[in-house]
């Protein structure tokens, strides 16, 4: 501890004295339109908008001073939407700006997943890496982990990180008990609590392998030691970015706030109060206050950075997921079921969301313009002067005038996907047009106690007005001119992308076979893929 506090100062004095360095250098290329711009993508797993202190700020908390600090420096968009409302198809989204119909991921891999991915999607990474960039990924994966799909072979020059959920793959409990330890606690894998006790370091480890490159590091992964891996490594990639002078990406996927919660608390702190979640939101702001202190020490001007989230919170997970804000879903609820991940209720997928970028990106100010986690594909590729293939189509738009100049537009229509409540994977059964949207067929995720709603077709749809009724409470009378005109573009709408995505000669296949002998593990003769017997 005293070593990394010693470190801190020391790089701290260091960087006082690059930056008179950087402000100089910054004059000399204010005017370079070929200076490539640096990208930091910062995306939480399992996030609610009401996490963000900025989104509720009659609720006057203070679990995300860092984030407040970044919109207050930045731009919150308060319409921004994740892909999908599960993991694998909203990153893969995000990463090739096309819906999971067109990129083929359209629902979670697996420890043993033989693939990812498909090879013949093209990621923003890979596209920035041909341009010239220096590309790092630090974090979870979670888009096929063998061979040719894992993120070195994506697009990344430099991978960290876990190659899926932190609640995948075996774990230390309930599954599995390191030998001479108490039986496991009763109330699940979702949190795992360090025992500094005569027992030792119980249930701090779990079978997740640590990737660096294509290696496993550390396998049973200590998962308290994972934040502090992930934040020097991410602060020693924009150190070294910048002293060689050339343009980065920096993809940060964190594993909060996807359980299992590994927060710093006091051993004898009790895990089944809301302490741990908000412990864990402060750990994470922490983090993205560590990677913008790195990033104003050294390229301040010339980085953009952007925090969203992948899906909106884990509700069955109770005390241990996050907060929709107002976006309650309320007609799912009062019907049974939850209304947030793995729903196309707005709580699974409307995700908190700021970028900041001094001097280009206005401060202080919010936008609600209606954007998507795969609008990031573009926006990146224009402000770096790149042109994506054209040998197929994308459905995110360029943000650049939204982000840079305050313009409004954003997607005409939006449409999200099914990740599990309802219906085939992946199908736009859900719409969003203006302030309206519309559901053909609704569905619900597993609530906090276990209630699941039933699935249920729509024809004509249900619509709601979310300027109205951001709960999405009562949907608008048939009847009405509102409801009619609403229900005639948005059907024609989604008709129009579904012929779109009928003739698109580039629709790409994900395989999902599952083999045993996919998982990585370091040791396959071992339990539990342990590199090491146990001491
Ligand atoms: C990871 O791969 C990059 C690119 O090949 C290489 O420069 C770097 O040294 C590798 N890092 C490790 C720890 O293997
Ligand atoms: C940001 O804007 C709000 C009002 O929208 C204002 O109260 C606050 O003082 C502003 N903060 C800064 C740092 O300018
Ligand atoms: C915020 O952005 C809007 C839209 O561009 C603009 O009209 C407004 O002046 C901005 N507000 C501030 C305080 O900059």
């Amino acid at each position: 501890m005293a070593e990394a506090v010693t470190w801190f100062l020391l790089s701290g004095m260091l960087m006082c004295g690059l930056l008179l360095h950087s402000v100089h250098k910054q004059e000399v290329h204010e005017n370079n339109p070929s200076k490539k711009p640096n990208f930091i993508i910062i995306l939480a797993d399992d996030i609610g908008w009401g996490d963000l202190d900025a989104n509720q700020q009659e609720r006057k908390a203070n679990n995300t001073p860092n984030l407040n600090q970044l919109a207050e420096q930045g731009l919150r968009l308060t319409d921004f939407h994740s892909p999908a409302s599960t993991c694998s198809p909203s990153r893969a989204a995000i990463l090739t700006g096309r819906y999971g119909l067109r990129n083929g991921v359209t629902h979670n891999f697996a420890v043993g997943s033989v693939a990812g991915l498909p090879l013949s999607e093209v990621t923003f990474s890979q596209l920035l890496q041909k341009a010239g960039y220096y590309t790092a990924m630090i974090g979870k994966w979670h888009l096929g982990h063998n061979g040719p799909y894992s993120p070195t072979n994506r697009g990344f020059d430099y991978y960290l990180g876990i190659p899926y959920s932190n609640d995948m793959g075996c774990t230390d409990t309930p599954g599995y008990d390191l030998p001479r330890c108490p039986p496991c606690e009763s109330y699940g894998p979702q949190v795992i609590r360090v025992k500094r006790s005569a027992h030792g370091d119980c249930y701090s480890k779990t079978g997740l392998p640590l990737m660096e490159n294509n290696s496993i590091v550390e396998q049973p992964l200590d998962l308290w030691t994972l934040t502090e891996q992930y934040r020097s490594a991410a602060t020693r990639i924009i150190h070294n970015a910048r002293e060689r002078g050339q343009p980065y990406l920096l993809y940060l996927a964190l594993a909060h706030m996807h359980v299992p919660l590994a927060p710093p608390l006091s051993p004898d702190a009790s895990s089944t109060n809301h302490r741990v979640y908000k412990a864990s939101l402060r750990e994470m702001d922490n983090l993205v206050g560590a990677v913008k202190s790195a990033s104003d020490e050294t390229d301040k001007d010339n980085t953009l950075i952007w925090f969203t989230g992948d899906n909106g919170p884990w509700e069955k997970k109770c005390q241990y997921a996050g907060s929709v804000g107002p976006f309650m879903g309320k007609w799912q609820t009062s019907r049974g079921g939850g209304s947030a991940k793995r729903t196309t209720w707005e709580g699974g997928h409307r995700v908190p969301t700021v970028v900041y970028w001094p001097g280009r990106i206005p401060a202080n100010n919010t936008s609600s313009a209606l954007l998507s986690g795969m609008d990031i594909f573009p926006t990146l590729l224009s402000l770096a002067g790149v042109t994506p293939p054209s040998d197929r189509r994308y459905d995110g738009i360029d943000a650049t005038n939204i982000l840079l100049h305050g313009e409004q537009g954003g997607h005409e229509f939006l449409f999200h996907p099914n990740s599990g409540a309802a219906g085939r994977f992946g199908d736009l059964q859900t719409v969003r047009m203006g302030k309206h949207k519309a559901f053909f067929i609704t569905g619900a995720a597993e609530a906090c106690g276990g209630a699941t709603g039933e699935q249920q077709l729509h024809n004509p749809p249900l619509i709601f007005d979310l300027e109205r009724d951001e709960a999405e409470e009562t949907p608008l009378d048939a009847q009405t001119l509102e409801y009619q005109a609403a229900a005639e573009r948005i059907t024609r709408g989604r008709e129009e992308l579904l012929w779109d995505i009928a003739t698109d000669q580039s629709v790409s296949t994900a395989d999902y076979s599952t083999d045993d002998s996919a998982a990585p593990c370091c040791n396959p003769r071992h339990a539990v893929c342990r590199c090491s017997t146990l001491g």
